[in-house]
């Protein structure tokens, strides 16, 4: 299987599933700006990244990165926002560094700290401080999971100062020109208690994303897993029959990506009712009742 796009991220590499990378024409790159650092060189995405564009948003993202705005992609999970960021950096000729948040993370993972080492101590930016000085588009992966008092470190580089404060330090890092901030948001995992603050939400404008309509989510189906596009088309009717229930029985809809894993495994030579039951039901639910559901509308389609 081809290698996936290029991308260097502060979390562990992506060892998870890799897809094909487009065999379609390149699309048009605008201009960069500048060739970026050298230190960003191991973040640039080398290879343009298959991304089927499902409405105007690539439009409306370039708008956004040509006055740097902050940006929230919206959408619930494996709906395509990790590969649209992906796409809009390759297209846009930007370094793309990824930080994948969790509740542990401190402000310092973000901004950076000393380090102690044989020739006593030496500052050592994060991955946000990074992106700032050298001129990196940011992607804070399922920011929500980040506590608020680490986000709001990001407040001052996501309104007009465009500044990140190494308080540590005592240095003041004025955003370079490329520097832009994009973050995910998964509307349905919020509670009170978990949610962002209105001051860090007012400071992005947001695109939503969903599961794509029918023929569309088909085609992407069937060019990342393999699968012909019937066979596709049949894997996107069942993940419609699946997401009716969702709040009838299940918390959540059946992903794009799950689709994705059922095409690979079919496409692999896996029969298509094991395979649908490996990678769309007994993930999502263990409710016998529920599985039975899923089960039966499995087997409407294969
Ligand atoms: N519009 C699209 N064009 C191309 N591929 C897509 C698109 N939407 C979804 N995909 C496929 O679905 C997979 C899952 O998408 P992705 O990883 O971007 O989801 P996500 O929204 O970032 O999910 P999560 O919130 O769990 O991180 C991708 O690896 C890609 O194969
Ligand atoms: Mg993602």
């Amino acid at each position: 299987m081809p290698n996936g796009p290029v991308i260097r991220t502060y979390g562990p590499r992506r060892t998870s599933y890799t897809p094909p990378v487009a065999q379609h024409a390149a699309a048009a790159r605008p201009a960069s700006t500048g060739a970026p650092s050298d230190l960003l060189a191991p973040y640039l995405v080398r290879e343009e990244p298959y991304y089927r564009a499902v409405a105007d948003e690539v439009e409306l993202y370039e708008a956004a990165y040509s006055v740097r705005m902050p940006m929230m992609l919206k959408g619930p999970t494996g709906c395509g926002k990790t590969r649209f960021v992906e796409y809009m950096a390759w297209r846009l000729g930007k370094p793309l560094i990824t930080v994948a948040c969790n509740e542990d993370m401190t402000a310092s993972d973000l901004v950076g700290r000393f380090l102690l080492d044989a020739n006593g101590t030496r500052w050592q930016d994060g991955p946000l401080a990074v992106a700032a000085r050298h001129g990196a588009i940011c992607y804070l992966d399922e920011v929500v999971e980040a506590r608020q008092d680490t986000t709001v470190v990001i407040h001052p580089l996501t309104d007009a100062r465009r500044v990140l404060p190494l308080e540590k330090k005592g240095e003041l890092i004025e955003a370079h020109p490329d520097f832009q901030i994009v973050i995910s948001y998964n509307p349905g995992y919020q509670s009170l208690m978990k949610d962002l603050k209105q001051s860090t939400k007012q400071r992005f404008g947001a695109l939503d994303f969903n599961y794509p309509e029918h023929d569309i989510e088909a085609e992407i189906v069937a060019h990342e897993s393999g699968v012909g596009i019937e066979v596709a088309k049949n894997l996107v009717h069942i993940g419609e029959r699946a997401r009716n229930l969702k709040g009838h029985g299940l918390d959540e809809g059946l992903s794009t990506r799950m689709l994705i894993y059922a095409g690979s495994l079919i496409a692999n030579g896996v029969a298509p009712l094991a395979a649908c039951r490996v990678t769309l039901v007994r993930p999502i639910t263990d409710d016998p009742d529920m599985r039975d559901a899923l089960d039966s509308a499995v087997t409407t389609y294969f």
